[in-house]
């Protein structure tokens, strides 16, 4: 089968069986052109919970899976590859936070999204990188305990100078691999570039770049801007999906080893078997896990939208 005969079977499956397809923005041009909502991991919660569709199948990694579940328990909810999972998502359990937690009873506990939903029961809020700033300041206690993304903590933490933000050392492998020296290089190649990075990226990186922000506001702010060249720092596929909505500019990598593995998992045959009921993975979360686990969720879409 082609590529277009793939996509044609996966829009008529869909159809018939009412599934909603979300696409994460890191997934590859294919899998976007057949899905029903496409964008950041905020974007995708807040579209989640709204969508009418009796089935729903996610492309991106397992914490994303996990969230269209908690917002839609009732449905029967697929990740496309089961394989396909967030190695920050796993860096802390639930016995560290507790134990955390009992240390610092005063602290309001702000769990970016990219954490497993068990995890997710024993913190107060979620955030994603595009709404942290906005939903910590919102938060009436000053005193946060921000896990497990250090990098986006002290993004957070210097935007909001009158919150005592503490971080725990957790983070994202690909992003934090990311060093000033690639920044050297990249800016000496392409000079008249501007370079927009993620969030995840170090102090270092954040700070020598002229724009950081979610995978969504990097792709606004190049579509925005009267300049031509951008340096792109944050998974490969978003220089990829920008060079193609704008041909008239030129988007270059930071670094070519910016590559999510984990995002990459995922191909069309894999949705396709998915909704043919031959491949792909049914999530299931037990009710307490749903119950406590939502609040943040919904605390999230409530403070962010
Ligand atoms: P966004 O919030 O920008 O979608 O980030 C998700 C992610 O996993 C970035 O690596
Ligand atoms: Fe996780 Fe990093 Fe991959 Fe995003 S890019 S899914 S944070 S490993």
């Amino acid at each position: 089968m082609t590529i277009q005969q793939v996509q044609q079977e996966i829009l008529r499956q869909k159809r018939e069986q009412d599934v909603c397809v979300l696409a994460h923005s890191y997934q590859a041009r294919e899998i976007l052109e057949i899905a029903d909502i496409v964008g950041d991991s905020f974007y995708l919660s807040a579209q989640a919970a709204k969508a009418p569709q009796r089935g729903m199948l996610l492309c991106g990694v397992r914490f994303m899976a996990e969230t269209v579940k908690l917002l839609s328990p009732d449905k029967r909810v697929l990740l496309a590859n089961p394989g396909a999972g967030c190695p920050m998502a796993e860096q802390m359990d639930r016995d560290l936070i507790r134990a955390v937690r009992a240390k610092h009873p005063d602290h309001t506990v702000v769990a970016y999204i990219n954490t497993t939903a068990a995890l997710k029961t024993v913190c107060d809020v979620c955030v994603t990188s595009s709404s942290a700033v906005k939903i910590v300041r919102k938060l009436e206690n000053d005193k946060i305990l921000f896990l497990p993304d250090r990098n986006l903590g002290d993004f957070v933490r210097k935007q909001l100078p009158e919150k005592q933000i503490k971080l725990l050392q957790g983070g994202c492998p690909i992003h934090a691999a990311v060093t000033p020296r690639d920044v050297r290089n990249a800016r000496a190649a392409h000079p008249a570039a501007l370079l927009l990075v993620h969030p995840e990226c170090t102090p270092d990186v954040v700070a020598a770049a002229d724009f950081a922000g979610s995978t969504a506001d990097i792709m606004r702010f190049a579509k925005a801007s009267d300049r031509r060249e951008f340096i792109i720092g944050t998974e490969g596929s978003i220089a990829e999906h920008l060079q193609y909505d704008c041909p008239e500019k030129r988007f270059y990598p930071l670094t070519k080893q910016l590559l999510c593995p984990n995002m990459k998992l995922t191909t069309l045959p894999d949705v396709l078997k998915a909704l043919q009921g031959e491949g792909g993975e049914e999530i299931s979360l037990d009710p307490d896990t749903l119950r406590d686990a939502r609040k943040c969720i919904d605390r999230m879409i409530a403070l962010g939208e």
